[in-house]
């Protein structure tokens, strides 16, 4: 009989994924679906759930037939997701009442000024550890339950319910309505402390508790799949950030990993403490998979791939994304030219969601191959800017980054990382650290793996970058990038 394995599903920003794993940690399968990004007006970024779901019941089948096997042969399901990407639906039909809103969209920017305004923002940020941002899933949901007609009301009488996506694809997989303390820790509405809904936080952003999942650990059986992979136990589920976490290992305090794709999250284990950050970077529940939860140190970046993705397709700049690095190559340098993408404002460490992205330094010098090279350039310096801030709040300089996602492919890119933080990059065999920490999670609750260090062992480093640059070419081009910055913001005014 073959091997029994896990699977996993990352439904991620730009498309839903199953992988199945080994006990080894390998990936056995992989089926993959885009979603349709939907932008009704600058600034809004919204996800069919629906589709989303039909990709689900797509990817799955097609999953295991590829690895030739049944639902017999998985003994849990794990899922990852997108994070604070925020949905309601009905409980009768299992119809969403409106599109998601995803984690990108700036369409709260109000309804945070105001709370900002009303002096909510100390309350806030003492309870649920997070500063008040359009990043967000609670400000999403106030802003449904306001504009949708007879959202709120429906919700009420407890017949709509919230969110996010892991919470939205469980209750299709078993009817049950739950999250994990992760998503949740995502909403500013829970209590990082004590990993409960808090109700002052909740009468703030007047949600009703009626309508708000149970908050669970990561690695339980939630309930057993009623479709799609029947009798199978939906056993783990983390936002996907946490979950590369848990892939990649990172479990010792001071262990810190960055995904690269749609953006880009570097989250340091902080251990059962949970630290304050006086340099802009978000506290957060880094996993519960024991008695206690764990805690990480949160830097997110709006824009790296989606930048790529800009360049590909709204600019037509290059036909795949792998292209940018051939591109890239083309030039020696970036001919002093730098882009900021702050599509969606300025997230980590700087926090401005009314600025704009910008493209500066252009003269008629400037070709194809240069934009190519600010484009990844971009992400290794708004990287930099997050691992400054983690040094200065944790007072350990960062000595290594452990890397995963997409991006990592690209050698120019992973090369400038290195070289602009001026410590190794490492990334592991296989880039799926997403899905294998959500497929870890569900492994462990059903006792597939015995515990961490067993994971841990699974490890192993693939690549490596070793800083290259010349200290003075990196203090200039670091000067130039800040200066490039400080132009993204401050001359488009704030939502009254
Ligand atoms: O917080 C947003 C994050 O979870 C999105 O991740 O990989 O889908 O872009 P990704």
């Amino acid at each position: 009989m073959s091997e029994r394995v896990v699977a996993a599903i990352d439904q991620g920003t730009t498309s839903t994924r199953c992988l199945l794993f080994n006990r080894a940690g390998r990936m056995l399968a992989v089926a993959q679906r885009e979603h349709r990004q939907h932008y009704p007006r600058p600034g809004l970024v919204e996800h069919d759930a629906a589709e989303i779901w039909r990709n689900v019941t797509r990817v799955v089948p097609a999953a295991l037939k590829s690895a030739g096997l049944t639902p017999d042969d998985i003994v849990g399901l794990g899922i990852a997701n997108q994070r604070e990407t925020t949905v309601i639906w009905d409980r009768h039909t299992g119809l969403p009442l409106a599109r998601a809103i995803t984690w990108q969209d700036t369409r709260t920017d109000g309804i945070v000024a105001r709370l900002v305004e009303d002096g909510h923002a100390p309350l806030i940020t003492s309870i649920c550890g997070l500063p008040p941002a359009t990043y967000f899933a609670g400000p999403r949901l106030r802003w449904l339950l306001d504009h949708v007609p007879g959202a709120r009301e429906r919700a009420e009488a407890g017949d709509v319910l919230f969110g996010t996506m892991e919470s939205w694809l469980i209750w299709r997989l078993t009817g049950r309505h739950v999250t994990d303390v992760t998503n949740a820790s995502r909403t500013m509405l829970m209590d990082v402390r004590t990993l409960q809904w808090s109700d002052k936080l909740l009468d703030v952003l007047r949600v009703p508790r009626r309508m708000l999942p149970e908050i669970r650990p990561n690695a339980e059986v939630y309930g057993t799949c009623t479709t799609l992979l029947p009798g199978v136990p939906v056993a783990g589920a983390l936002g996907d950030q946490q979950a590369a976490l848990v892939g990649q290992a990172c479990f010792a305090p001071g262990e810190i990993k960055c995904t690269y794709g749609t953006g880009a999250f570097l989250l340091m284990n902080t251990g059962h403490r949970l630290a304050e950050s006086t340099h802009g970077l978000i506290p957060t529940v880094g996993y519960l998979l024991g008695d206690s939860p764990v805690y990480a140190l949160e830097g997110a970046i709006a824009v790296t791939g989606s930048l790529v993705q800009w360049f590909r397709d709204s600019l037509g700049m290059i036909g795949t994304a792998a292209q940018i690095e051939t591109l890239a190559s083309t030039v020696p340098d970036n001919g002093g030219c730098y882009i900021v993408p702050a599509f969606s404002g300025l997230y980590s460490p700087r926090w401005h969601p009314e600025a704009r992205g910008v493209m500066v330094g252009l003269t008629s010098f400037i070709n194809r191959g240069h934009l190519a090279r600010a484009v990844l350039e971009a992400t290794g310096w708004q990287t930099r800017e997050v691992v400054d801030a983690m040094n200065a709040d944790s007072g350990v300089p960062v000595a290594r980054l452990k890397v995963d996602g997409g991006m990592t492919a690209n050698h120019l890119l992973m090369q400038f990382v290195a070289d602009v933080l001026d410590v190794p990059v490492e990334r592991p065999l296989g880039s799926e650290a997403v899905s294998l920490g959500a497929a870890y999670a569900a492994g462990l609750a059903v006792g597939y793996w015995s515990g961490l260090e067993v994971l841990r062992a699974n490890w192993h480093r693939a690549a490596a970058w070793e800083p290259a640059m010349d200290d003075d070419l990196r203090r200039r081009e670091h000067e130039n990038w800040g200066r490039a910055v400080n132009r993204s913001y401050g001359w488009v005014q704030a939502p009254s």
